[in-house]
């Protein structure tokens, strides 16, 4: 396949951006959008030009970081999956992809398409966590959950922080990313003791960091690469009102 690529190139969070047009040819179409990006880096290089900075890690769609915007979509055109997940046969040979960074005040540009999404990480330091000593891991027999409640809890945890949600929401909301994390834990037994706590810090701290509200637009679950239900954002919402009444 041979691709025209229309790249965001930016210096740095202070720098004016701008479109740079690249020519791939020679693509399979069983590479994964970050593969075809390792070639066009490569040949950059091998021409004496910057690479360009995107992020990655797993490559398999569990760590969140390839987070990119492509033809107008966060992670592209497929459904339910990430970047790398997304592979070069989506694409007709010729197309012309246009891809940008997340664009979100909450979410500043480091360098062309990697951004800055360390709010998500002080969203959950103000709260994402059990503080109990659990001790040594028990026996998953030995631990009398419910399998409709383990079930609920391991869907909100399948939230993999990749962004996607905000970058996808006209208001740059954060309520699907911090609704999965509180409800993971408030759901369960192990989350009660610091629920009310839990529940107000986070909604806070998001607050805090410029997220936008929500105004019920569902573009956020239609986006997320992992299904994360708009029911995490009612429950948020329930869970906040009720722990604003309360003092502990
Ligand atoms: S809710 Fe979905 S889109 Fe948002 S950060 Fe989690 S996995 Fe990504
Ligand atoms: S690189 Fe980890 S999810 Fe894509």
């Amino acid at each position: 396949m041979n691709l025209v690529l229309e790249v965001w190139r930016q210096k740095n969070s202070k720098a004016q951006g701008n479109f740079e047009t690249h020519n791939v040819a020679d693509i399979s179409p069983d590479m994964s959008f970050l593969e075809m990006f390792d070639v066009l880096n490569e040949d950059l290089i091998n021409e004496g030009k910057e690479p360009i900075a995107f992020d990655h890690d797993c490559r398999e769609g569990i760590c969140g970081m390839c987070s990119m915007y492509i033809n107008g979509r966060p992670h592209g055109p497929s459904r339910g999956i990430t970047t790398c997940q997304l592979h070069m046969r989506s694409f007709k040979d010729g197309d012309t992809i246009v891809v940008e960074p997340w664009r979100s005040g909450a979410f500043p540009v480091i360098k062309d398409l990697v951004v800055d999404r360390s709010a998500f990480d002080r969203i959950i330091s103000a709260g994402g966590y059990i503080s109990a000593n659990t001790g040594n891991a028990q026996d998953a027999n030995s631990i009398l959950i419910g399998k409709d409640i383990a079930d609920e809890a391991f869907e909100s945890a399948a939230c993999i922080g990749c962004g996607a949600c905000v970058a996808a929401c006209p208001n740059g909301s954060a309520m699907l990313f911090t609704s999965a994390k509180v409800h993971q834990l408030n759901v369960l037994p192990q989350g009660q003791p610091e629920r009310n706590a839990r529940t107000r810090n986070m909604v806070e701290q998001m607050d805090r960091e410029g997220f936008g509200g929500c105004s019920n637009i569902g573009a956020c679950e239609w986006e997320c690469p992992k299904f994360i239900s708009l029911d995490n954002i009612a429950a948020l919402n329930a869970d906040y009102l009720k722990a604003s009444l309360v003092k502990d």
